[in-house]
């Protein structure tokens, strides 16, 4: 077996920044509200014909990572892609990440996660180069989430956590003397997968019950019971984390930088605490970008490596929880 290691990271965002009190204009909320259950300050969100899709801010963040990690696009052997939000129903993004970068028929796998996306195709990226399947893998994850949120007061629980972006990584095998990927732990549990999806658009309601009844909020907007999800999350992230510190003989105190899902700064601060970790052991920008949901953590770990929160040879724990639900965690020396 090889060992896989993070060679390069990038992230894109969109340039459109939506405050808080621009949320107020469009339904019954306020900044206060937002910033003191969520931790978020303003996100960002497509503006109509900007060009940002799932694929291009995907594939801008991928260039990123190539060129950061030294390498050139025909140099990556896979590409896994990570979105609830694609282009098309199909084929999945991972192709149009092949075509615009010019890579010559490499594979491309879709992964559709939601909040645990990065992990879920982080860990099938690890798995390819450890198994010496291939050398470079690339990872990628982007949501574009802002056009389906339902904007009226009705949906206020939900539209104004979400945001929209792409972060992307090129896993490599590592050399013996270097760190890498130590371990990845996956879960899922499917009861639960009404406490926070959108079902519309599924094969279970078709474009025949579109047609007829017209949008239907149930089913067409995203929908979360967010009080049962937060309680969850808060079980979960601590779980899987601990998992993975065991796994490898760590303990909290040694982490240099935990980066879990931006769902919800408080989520972030309760794991926080429980950990007993000082406030340079975690990085969040959930109060910049919102939920990016599955792009969260990759552009979380672009950024901190890019602001000098990661630096090479530090021990980085990642953890996500999100619909399904599922959830997840990946042990790395960055
Ligand atoms: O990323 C995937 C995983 N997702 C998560 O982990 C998210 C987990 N859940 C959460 O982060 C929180 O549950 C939310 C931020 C979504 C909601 O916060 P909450 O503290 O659980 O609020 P709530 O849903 O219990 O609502 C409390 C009140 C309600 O009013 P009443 O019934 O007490 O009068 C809501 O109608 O706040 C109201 N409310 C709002 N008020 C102003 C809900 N959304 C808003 C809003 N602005 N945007």
């Amino acid at each position: 077996m090889y060992k896989a290691k993070v060679a390069g990271v990038g992230h894109y965002v969109p340039e459109n920044i939506v405050s808080n009190n621009d949320l107020a204009q469009l339904m019954d909320t306020d900044d206060e509200w937002i910033r003191e259950r969520t931790g978020i300050e303003e996100r960002r969100w497509v503006k109509e014909g900007d060009g940002n899709t799932a694929a291009t801010m995907g594939i801008k963040a991928a260039q990123m990572a190539i060129t950061q990690a030294g390498l050139e696009p025909n140099d990556i052997g896979h590409i896994v892609f990570a979105t609830i939000s694609p282009d098309y129903y199909f084929p999945g993004c991972g192709v149009q990440v092949q075509e615009a970068l010019g890579i010559h028929t490499a594979g491309a796998t879709d992964v559709r996660n939601a909040c645990s996306g990065f992990i879920y195709a982080l860990s099938v990226g690890n798995a390819f180069v450890k198994t010496g399947m291939y050398e470079h893998v690339l990872v990628v994850a982007s949501e574009l989430q802002s056009p389906f949120l339902d904007k009226t007061t009705r949906g206020r629980g939900v539209s104004v956590i979400f945001g929209d972006g792409a972060g992307a990584v090129v896993l490599s095998k590592a050399s013996a003397k270097e760190g890498g990927i130590k371990s990845c732990h996956l879960h899922s549990e499917g009861k639960h997968k009404e406490e926070l999806t959108m079902k519309g658009f599924g094969t279970q309601h078709w474009i025949g019950a579109l047609l007829e009844k017209g949008v239907n909020p149930d089913i067409h907007f995203p929908k979360m019971n967010g009080n049962f999800v937060f309680k969850n999350a808060v079980v979960r992230f601590g779980e899987v984390i601990k998992e993975a510190l065991d796994k490898n003989g760590i303990t909290p105190d040694q982490i240099d930088c935990l980066i879990p899902h931006q769902a919800n700064l408080r989520i972030a601060q309760f794991i926080q605490k429980r950990m007993g970790l000082r406030d340079d052991q975690v990085f969040n920008n959930i109060q910049k970008y919102g939920n990016t949901t599955g792009a969260s953590i990759a552009i979380a770990l672009s950024e901190a490596v890019q602001t000098g929160a990661v630096k090479r040879g530090d021990l980085v724990c990642l953890a996500a929880f999100g619909a399904g639900f599922t959830w997840g965690s990946v042990l790395m020396e960055y």
